[in-house]
C-alpha cells in the first residue's frame, strides 16, 4: 500500500491523457482566463469580510491587510502558473500533487479541492441569498425567514464545533442559485466563460462606481490613527490586528487558483495560464487596496462590522439611492460569478479524479454535444446545493479557507520538489526566486491554515476520515497506476 500511495504519474502519462479519449473543447484564451479569474475572486469576501475585518481586527490599517494576503497568494500563484504552464491538464493541484508527491498526497489535495471548490459555491450561495434577501426587503418584498435561513447553525459566543437548530426549514434562495448556475455550466464552457465576462464587467464597474463617488465622501480624520493601539489581545488591532485581519480577508482572494482547472479548455495553456493566473491576482489585489482605503475614509472602521458595509458607507453620505442598490446588485452579479467559477473547477476536479481511477467513472463522463463534465457538474450542483440550504457561512467559509490553504502549501511544495526531481522538463513559465517564493508561500499558508480554529482542524480531520474510507474501498482498487503495474505494485512508478 505504501508503494502505491508514494506512486507518481509521469508528466508524460498526464499529457498524454490529454491528447486521448475525453476532449473538451478548447474555447479560451487569456482574456476568458483573466475574466474568469476576476469571476472566482471579487465576491464575499470584498462586499462583506470587508467590513468584520476592519472593524473588529485592522481598523483604517486594512489596506495592509489585503497586500498581505496578496502577497501569500502571490507566492503561490506564482507557483500555479509554473505548474499549470508546465502541467496543464484540468486536475489543478490534484494532478500537480500526482505527479510530484504521490497518489497519497494527490488524492488528500483532491479531497481537500472539493472543500475549496463545492464548499466555497454553498458558502457564496449562502451570502448570495443574504444580499438578495435585504435588497428585496429594500423594495418592500418580503420572505419568510424560515425559508431563506440556514436550519443549523453554531450557537453565539461558544466553541463553534457545537451545531444546533436555529428553527428555520431550509435556505430556498441559496438552493435556487445553485440550481440555476449549475445548469450554466452543465451546457458549456463558451457559454459560461461568456456569462462570466458579463457578470465581471458588471460587478467591476460597480466597484469602479463605488470608487469614484466614495473618494469625494473621503474625511482623512477617519484614518486616523492608521493602526489603531492594539486592545490588550492578538489580534485586536494593533499590528497583530493586521495580520489577523489578512486571515480574515483571505477568503476574498480564494479563486485566481480556479482558472487552472480549465487548462484543457485553454487554447494555448503554456502562455495563456500565467497570464491569466497572475493577471487576475494583481488587477484584484489593486481594486482591493483602493477600495478599502476609500471604505475606511469614508466612515468609521467601528462602524463597519454590519453585512453590507460598501452600501452602509455610501448611505452614510446620502448618496443617490440607486447608487446603494447598484451596489448591491453589483455584490449579487460578484457572487454569482464566483459560484459559477468554483462550479466549472469543481466539476472538472471530479473529471481528472475519475480518469485517474480514483472516483467512478460517471464523474469523469462528457456530455456528447455540450462536451462539458456534465454529470461532474450535476453532482457539484446537487451537493453544493444541499450544503448550501442547511448551514451558515461561518462554518462554510472556515472549511473552505482549511481546504485552499492545504492546497496552496502542496503546490508550493509540489514546484520546489520537482525543480530538484525533473529540472529538465520544459517550463514555459518559471517561478521567480523558485527557492524563496516556495518556501515563502508555504509558510505564508501554513501560518494562516494554524490560526483557524480548533474546529476546523476536527472537521478537516473528520473530512479527511471519510476521504480515507472511500480512498481504501474505492480509488485505492481502481487506480489506473495499479492497473497499469497489473494489479499491483512492485515499485513505484518513476517519474519520466
Ligand atoms: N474570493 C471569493 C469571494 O470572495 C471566494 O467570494
Amino acid at each position: 500500500m505504501a508503494r502505491q500511495l508514494l506512486a507518481t504519474k509521469s508528466i508524460a502519462e498526464l499529457h498524454e491523457q490529454e491528447s486521448s479519449g475525453n476532449q473538451l473543447r478548447r474555447a479560451l484564451g487569456w482574456v476568458h482566463l483573466t475574466l474568469l479569474g476576476i469571476g472566482g475572486i471579487i465576491g464575499t469576501g470584498i462586499f462583506v469580510l470587508t467590513g468584520t475585518a476592519a472593524a473588529n481586527h485592522a481598523g483604517p490599517a486594512l489596506p495592509l491587510s489585503f497586500i498581505v494576503a496578496g502577497l501569500g497568494c502571490t507566492f503561490a500563484g506564482l507557483c500555479y502558473a509554473e505548474f499549470s504552464a508546465m502541467i496543464p491538464v484540468s486536475g489543478s493541484a490534484y494532478s500537480y500533487s500526482y505527479a510530484t508527491l504521490g497518489e497519497g498526497i494527490a488524492w488528500f489535495i483532491g479531497w481537500n479541492l472539493v472543500l475549496e471548490y463545492l464548499f466555497a459555491v454553498a458558502t457564496v450561495s449562502v451570502g448570495w441569498s443574504g444580499y438578495v434577501v435585504s435588497l428585496l426587503e429594500q423594495l418592500h418584498i418580503h420572505l419568510p425567514a424560515q425559508l431563506t435561513n440556514a436550519p443549523f447553525g453554531t450557537p453565539m459566543g461558544k466553541e463553534a464545533f457545537e451545531i444546533v437548530a436555529t428553527g428555520a426549514i431550509i435556505n430556498v434562495p441559496a438552493i435556487l442559485i445553485v440550481a440555476v448556475i449549475a445548469t450554466i455550466c452543465y451546457i458549456g464552457i463558451k457559454q459560461s466563460a461568456w456569462f462570466n465576462s458579463v457578470i465581471v464587467a458588471i460587478k467591476v464597474t460597480v466597484i469602479l462606481l463605488f470608487i469614484l463617488i466614495g473618494v469625494s465622501y473621503i474625511d482623512t480624520a477617519n484614518w486616523q490613527p492608521f493602526v489603531p493601539p492594539n486592545g490588550g489581545q492578538f489580534g485586536l488591532f494593533g499590528w497583530s490586528g493586521v495580520m489577523a485581519a489578512s486571515g480574515v480577508i483571505f477568503f476574498a482572494y480564494i479563486g485566481f487558483d480556479a482558472i487552472s482547472t480549465a487548462a484543457q479548455e485553454t487554447r494555448n495553456p503554456q502562455r495563456d495560464m500565467p497570464i491569466g493566473i497572475l493577471a487576475s491576482l494583481i488587477i484584484c489585489t489593486i481594486l482591493y487596496v483602493i477600495v478599502s482605503t476609500v471604505l475606511t475614509g469614508m466612515v468609521s472602521y467601528k462602524d463597519l462590522d454590519v453585512a453590507a458595509p460598501v452600501a452602509l458607507a455610501l448611505d452614510r453620505h446620502n448618496a443617490p439611492y440607486w447608487i446603494g442598490i447598484a451596489v448591491k446588485l453589483g455584490a449579487v452579479c460578484g457572487m454569482t460569478s464566483v459560484m459559477l467559477v468554483m462550479t466549472i473547477a469543481q466539476a472538472r476536479i471530479f473529471f481528472a479524479m475519475a480518469r485517474d481511477g480514483l472516483l467512478p467513472p460517471f464523474f469523469g463522463r462528457v456530455h456528447p454535444r455540450f462536451k462539458t463534465p456534465s454529470t461532474g457538474t450535476a453532482i457539484t450542483g446537487f451537493f453544493a446545493a444541499l450544503v448550501g440550504g442547511l448551514f451558515p457561512v461561518k462554518i462554510l467559509g472556515e472549511m473552505v479557507a482549511i481546504g485552499t490553504l492545504a492546497a496552496f502549501v502542496t503546490v508550493c511544495i509540489g514546484v520546489l520538489v520537482l525543480r530538484r526531481t525533473r529540472p529538465d522538463l520544459p517550463r514555459p513559465f518559471r517561478a521567480p526566486w523558485a527557492r524563496f517564493t516556495c518556501i515563502a508561500g508555504a509558510v505564508v499558508c501554513g501560518a494562516m491554515m494554524f490560526s483557524l480554529g480548533p474546529a476546523t482542524w476536527a472537521r478537516l480531520v473528520i473530512w479527511t476520515a471519510v476521504g480515507v474510507v472511500i480512498y481504501a474501498f474505492y480509488g485505492y482498487r481502481h487506480s489506473c497506476v495499479r492497473k497499469a503495474n497489473g494489479g499491483a505494485l512492485a515499485s513505484p512508478a518513476p517519474s519520466r
